[in-house]
């Protein structure tokens, strides 16, 4: 096969909440296929569950962007590479040890007894959202109403962020992924953080940011580039997922009538569900690394600098991994999904999402028993890119 007739890598989703379908077709072929990005570049596309989880654990692959061949998936990411001299590689961009270095730092503070102690603080502002709602009176359009606040307003207060710049760091955090304007947003968000951080450096708060500022950047552990690609890595992961999930996830449910009147019968089943609509949704669609030696997976040789896309969403809709994983199922209590990833990278935030998922699901199915789309399911536009969500969900009750 040549490089021109290799398929093109599927990132288009048919139905917002579901995978992109190309993905099946690739993963009855084998668990590793070969794709070729929008540039033609070819890459390894793996979708096989086993493979997933044994390549994210292998230290033989890295998440250094800098490499030549990491995968790239749109011209903008060019330029963003080019201007990383502006700020500093962290964390998900990272390879041990460094990485680890860097995690520890940050560990403690979305450890599950801290994240405990937020769930009082996330049950007001979902409240508050519910108040929103119901003052306003339907339609109301979900995400900008309910699912966007929540993670907002939960990472702003954990991180010592100004809610009130929400506007802004919502709008570059979701235009980050423009293949045309992602360049200009990912700069905005890293100028507009590197003023916060020099304005905490002044007048200190009690945020994450502020401790990261007072033990880290103080005593030379991290220098002020990285500080500040902390705060945009933590901003970004920590809403712009968990609100689409969130969105997602309700859109998922609406169009799953059964399922939806199981889980309103028996809210005990909330945390298996938030696990089930993870799986279901598979928010992050693929992870992007490069190979840094040769590994020899699922029948074929993967070379030292070859680029590679682990497809979460494929993985999770896999056959070897669950029975009839195109149905939506509340009741199947199995957490060995990899919609947070796998291995030394896997989702830092996965306790504060769940808490903030259980919370946010369990509180709208409450507060609205007649909750139902304001629109033809078809007419709600989904977003691109690979990180899956919906522009506006229009619903009512
Ligand atoms: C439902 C919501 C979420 C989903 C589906 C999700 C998904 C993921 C995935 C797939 C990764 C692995 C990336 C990789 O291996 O390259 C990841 C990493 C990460 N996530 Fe999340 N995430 C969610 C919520 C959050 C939240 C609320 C935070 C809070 C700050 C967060 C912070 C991070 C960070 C910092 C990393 C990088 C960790 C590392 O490299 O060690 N995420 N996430």
């Amino acid at each position: 096969m040549t490089q021109t007739d290799l398929p093109e890598f599927p990132v288009t989703r048919g139905c917002p909440y579901r995978p992109p379908s190309g993905y099946q077709e690739l993963r009855e072929q084998g668990p590793v296929s070969r794709v070729r990005m929008f540039d033609g570049t070819p890459v390894w596309l793996v979708t096989g569950y086993d493979e997933v989880r044994s390549l994210l654990a292998d230290p033989r692959l890295s998440s250094d962007r800098s490499h030549d061949n990491f995968p790239i998936f749109f011209p903008a990411q060019q330029a963003i590479q080019r201007a990383r001299d502006s700020f500093a590689a962290v964390l998900i961009a990272t390879d041990p040890p460094e990485h680890g270095r860097q995690r520890r730092m940050v560990i403690p503070s979305f450890a599950v007894r801290r994240i405990a102690a937020l769930k009082p603080g996330i049950q007001r502002i979902v409240d508050s959202r519910i108040a929103a709602m119901r003052e306003h009176g339907g339609p109301v359009d979900l995400v900008r109403t309910y699912a966007l606040p929540i993670p907002s307003m939960v990472i702003c207060e954990l991180l010592g962020v100004p809610y009130a710049d929400h506007e802004f760091f919502e709008e570059q955090a979701r235009l980050r992924l423009d293949p045309e304007k992602g360049h200009e947003a990912i700069m905005k968000l890293y100028r507009y953080l590197d003023e916060l951080v020099a304005h905490k450096e002044k007048s200190p708060g009690d945020g994450l940011l502020d401790d990261l500022i007072a033990e880290q950047l103080a005593e030379g552990k991290l220098d002020r580039r990285e500080v500040v690609s902390f705060a945009v890595v933590l901003l970004i992961a920590g809403h712009d997922t968990t609100a689409n999930v969130i969105s997602l996830g309700t859109f998922a449910l609406l169009e799953n009538p059964a399922q939806l009147a199981a889980l309103r019968a028996d809210p005990s089943k909330i945390p298996d569900a938030v696990e089930e609509l993870l799986r279901y949704v598979s928010l992050v669609s693929a992870l992007p690394r490069v190979a840094v030696a040769d590994i020899e997976v699922g029948g074929e040789t993967i070379h030292a600098g070859d680029g590679l896309l682990i497809a979460l969403a494929a993985a999770n809709h896999s056959d070897e991994f669950v029975q009839r994983p195109a149905e939506l199922d509340v009741d199947r209590a199995d957490r060995h999904h990899v919609a947070f990833g796998y291995g030394v990278h896997q989702c830092l935030g996965q306790n504060l999402a769940r808490a903030e998922l259980e919370i946010a699901f369990g509180s709208l199915l409450a507060a609205f028993p007649d909750l139902r789309l304001a629109v033809p399911a078809d007419e709600v536009e989904p977003r691109s890119g690979l990180v899956a969500g919906v522009v506006d969900l229009p619903v009512t009750w």
